[in-house]
């Protein structure tokens, strides 16, 4: 089967974010350089000193801190504006997922006048020309946005739909453990199983390749061995580096090679319950394993294991234990119920979850009723 893999963002796997930006920035003197990030980013002391270091460095910089959790198409207008009053021509994002996807909107709208993010999301517009360039300085060890070529951000009825194009993907993800390193525990945690998830979906999906195995091996496996040390001790750089380092592995994975059930159902959940994307994802993956785990056959198998560090007589039938001992460990629920999720939904989830598009990269074939088991497993 033919495949491309494409993932032109230039990884900066960094010590020190705020001297390697200015770095990267070099050529973009006598441009403009917006930087985008949240109110939490921002109060925490993250990106203060980096927009500062732009500045000392000659650069003319402009910050938009108030990018929201789950932007919508309004918000995304908002940036544009700032953006066109500081005649931007390099945007920076510093934050997670939602400040990262607004970064690539506003970067693609800064080149096509008269376009609505909303005419793209919905084909009444196509993108025809490349976007500014966006370097995307990750906050959270989970979503991989730094280099996906996705960007998710709610329509005007809050309906949150991705616009997928080349040019979305970021010139540079400058990555650095030390921005993570105030994210308390259950982000850590929650972040981190989205990441991880990512990784074995990718790795389990059908549309897998052996160049996407290895960026999603190296991910599972600096996921299994690091996740609970920079839950537990979120001060430890190395942990802290590593996680930082698996959430861009698995992103390229995801990219590349699609996802599968877990994120499935976790849409109509998060959709439902308005419950945390990565909170979701994890209490999803043991009842998903169970039902994925006669498919994970032969050298899969023992690739898989071998990753997560399980022994070499362990079964793939023993996938759903360990993904439920590894989210006691780090703090997490492991019930759907937990999360205030009713049995009464479930039919309705279960069919919204079989119409989501990463449901037939699946390892194993779903339908509504298959969908309806494993919510039924996790409750
Ligand atoms: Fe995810």
């Amino acid at each position: 089967m033919g495949y491309v893999f494409n993932c032109p963002t230039r990884l900066n796997f960094s010590d020190n974010a705020a001297e390697d930006l200015v770095l990267e920035l070099s050529g973009a003197e006598g441009g403009s350089v917006l930087v985008l990030t949240d109110a939490g980013i921002l109060k925490a002391g993250i990106a203060g000193p980096v927009v500062d270091r732009l500045q000392t460095a000659g650069f003319k910089t402009t910050l938009f801190g108030e990018v929201p959790g789950n932007p919508s198409v309004n918000d995304v207008d908002q940036a544009v504006a700032v953006a066109k009053r500081a005649g931007a021509t390099h945007l920076v994002a510093i934050g997670g997922g939602s400040v990262i996807d607004t970064a690539k909107a506003v970067g693609v709208l800064m080149t096509h006048e008269g376009v609505n993010w909303e005419d793209l999301q919905w084909g009444r517009a196509k993108i025809s020309r490349p976007s500014l360039p966006v370097i995307a300085v990750p906050t959270t060890s989970g979503t991989g946005s730094e280099v996906t070529h996705v960007a998710v951000i709610g329509d005007s009825k809050g309906f949150k739909k991705g616009v997928v194009h080349p040019t979305i993907f970021p010139d540079t993800a400058l990555i650095d453990g030390h921005l993570t390193l105030s994210l308390p525990p259950h982000l850590t945690a929650a972040t981190g199983m989205d990441a991880l998830v990512h990784a074995m979906e990718a790795y389990l999906g059908k549309r897998h390749n052996p160049i996407t195995d290895l960026y999603a091996l190296a991910a599972i496996r600096l996921t299994s061995q690091w996740l609970p040390e920079a839950t537990r001790n979120g001060k430890n750089l190395e942990a802290r580096s590593a996680m930082a380092q698996a959430a861009s592995l698995g992103g390229i994975a995801m990219d590349q090679a699609g996802l599968g059930l877990v994120h499935s159902l976790c849409g109509p959940l998060a959709a439902t319950y308005h419950v945390h994307h990565g909170l979701g994802i994890a209490v999803l993956l043991p009842a998903t394993l169970a039902f994925n785990a006669p498919e994970i056959k032969g050298e899969r198998w023992e690739n898989l294991r071998a990753a997560i560090g399980l022994a070499g007589t362990a079964s793939p039938e023993e996938l759903s234990g360990w993904a439920e001992d590894l989210l006691k460990e780090i703090g997490l629920p492991t019930r759907l119920s937990e999360l205030g999720v009713k049995k009464e939904m479930i039919a309705e989830m279960a069919e919204d979850a079989t119409r989501m598009v990463m449901t037939p990269n699946n390892i194993r074939p779903v339908t509504a009723e298959d969908c309806a088991s494993v919510l039924e497993m996790a409750l």
